[in-house]
């Protein structure tokens, strides 16, 4: 469709940003935190580019209220950003550690001083180790009654003035590339068990949010997925079968769990078949029915592309591309279900992704479509290297081109119908980005933080957090 006219945001509109614990907070081991799997696993050699880690991070523990200060001099409405599991309980469970709760409390207190909403994410990706070692953290239904435990201890105390949360970061990406591809923790490949592992989060997800229920009834919560809407290659049909299978595989497996509490039919009798389909047990349907959330969180950063991989001889394992060198990854494929192809109508970034803003509003309304729920845009941004300029200049044109082009297709997606809440941009400032080092930025506010060296950690205003600025102070109407 292509509008005359499009509609106005909404108001109260979220305009945001988004980041993570890990991410952003550095202090590693202070005020009782104890540690987590990423904290191991960067320090295996040959891990992260260049051997990063997050043990300073950008420093944001004891730079918060700086960095608040700074959302708020550009009138961000919203902020998102996850709690450390092991500042709360540094050992998965047991005693409340109660300086991690007064951190979280006084970067919500402040955020709330200037009017930015709090969205709370519970779980990034940073796992207590303790829990790993215990029972394999996700590998043993265990984990469901520890997450809970944990969420509800948020719930209680954070609940009165959070009203937004996020249940489980991009479940589809912690499973997949920490139990299929092993380059997240804890590093294993094993498809059988990817699918037992993710069962077991989504069982963890569905128990977060019945509870919530109870504890912060006039709030609303959702999980964010890691939504890449699936397009085929050509109009041959075995390309668009092939799509359709990406789809159905690598979606609505995670998608048709959050909203109906079921998964889809075609990916389970082919998974059923092949084995590995994940052991249910009596009244885990039932609870996946009851923990149902309020939106559904996307993280979008891409659209991918599929045609058909023969059953013999097709393509399987790819490469991901961590170096920033352009033209480095490689396709990936299922043989028998599909193959990923590079998609030449798309400008790809030097880390290979596709640039497609379209595509944001595809999956919109795809999933407007598919599950009549309001959708908060949780992520979306570029990653890029920045150059810091004499004076203290970063010109990201390109990155304002990039939120820009995604914005306009959000607005055509509210124009279409789509209900949305928000847009978080991806990042608000630098940070680590957890396999490819500080070199590849996402935020408005330049970080002077590298792989290699000590550095200031000044945080510096690009050029994009001007524009951001203006787009939010109109509501929109100054893309
Ligand atoms: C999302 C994550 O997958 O993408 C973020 O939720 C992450 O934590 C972001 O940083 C960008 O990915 P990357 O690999 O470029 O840091």
């Amino acid at each position: 469709m292509i509008h005359e006219k499009q509609k106005a945001f909404p108001e109260n509109f979220l305009w945001g940003s988004a980041s993570a614990a890990y991410q952003v907070e550095g202090a590693w081991n202070e005020d009782g935190k104890g540690p987590s799997n990423w904290d191991l696993f960067v320090r295996i050699p040959g891990k992260t580019f260049k051997g990063t880690n997050g043990d300073v991070a950008v420093d944001h523990y004891h730079r918060y209220e700086e960095d608040v200060r700074l959302m708020a001099e550009m009138g961000m409405k919203a902020y998102r950003f996850s709690v450390a599991w092991t500042r709360i309980f540094p050992q998965g469970k047991g005693e409340v550690n109660q300086k991690g709760i007064e951190f979280y409390n006084n970067l919500i207190n402040e955020l709330i001083k200037y009017k930015i909403e709090p969205i709370l994410t519970i779980y990034h990706w940073d796992l207590p180790q303790a829990l790993q070692n215990e029972y394999g953290g996700w590998e043993s239904r265990q984990i469901v009654e520890d997450f809970t435990n944990y969420a509800v201890t948020l719930y209680k105390h954070f609940g009165d003035r959070v009203k937004y949360w996020v249940s489980l970061n991009e479940q589809n990406i912690f499973t997949g590339l920490g139990y299929r591809m092993a380059l997240h923790p804890p590093g294993v490949k094993d498809e059988k068990l990817f699918y037992q592992v993710n069962h077991h989060a989504n069982l963890a997800n569905a128990s977060a949010i019945k509870e919530f229920r109870k504890y912060v009834p006039d709030g609303k919560i959702g999980p964010s997925f890691a939504y890449g809407p699936a397009y085929p290659a050509s109009s041959k049909p075995e390309d668009i079968l092939a799509a359709e299978n990406a789809e159905e595989l690598n979606n609505h497996w995670w998608m048709d769990v959050y909203a109906w509490g079921k998964y889809p039919k075609a990916a389970w009798n082919y998974l059923e078949s092949k084995g590995l389909a994940p052991q249910v047990e009596e009244g885990d349907f039932e609870l996946l029915r009851e923990g149902t959330p309020d939106f559904m969180g996307v993280n979008y950063y891409q659209t991918t592309t599929y045609e058909q991989n023969p059953l013999v001889g097709g393509v399987t394992e790819g490469v991901f591309n961590t170096s920033g060198k352009k033209g480095t990854s490689q396709d990936t494929g299922i043989p028998g279900i599909f193959k990923t192809v590079k998609n030449e109508n798309l400008e790809r970034t030097n880390w290979d992704w596709n640039i497609d803003p379209t595509g944001l509003r595809i999956g919109l309304r795809r999933i407007t479509n598919r599950y009549q729920l309001p959708i908060l845009i949780s992520e979306n941004g570029l990653g890029e290297y920045d150059k810091l300029e004499e004076g203290d200049v970063v010109n990201d044109d390109y990155r304002i081109d990039y939120l820009r082009s995604h914005l306009n297709t959000v607005q055509a997606a509210i124009t279409d119908g789509v209900e949305m809440l928000g847009y978080c941009t991806w990042s608000f400032t630098d940070l680590l980005s957890w396999l490819n080092g500080f070199q590849k930025r996402y935020g408005f506010v330049y970080v002077n933080q590298h792989e290699e060296g000590d550095h200031d950690l000044r945080r510096i205003k690009k050029k994009s957090y001007y524009w951001y600025k203006d787009v939010i102070e109109t509501n929109g109407e100054n893309l």
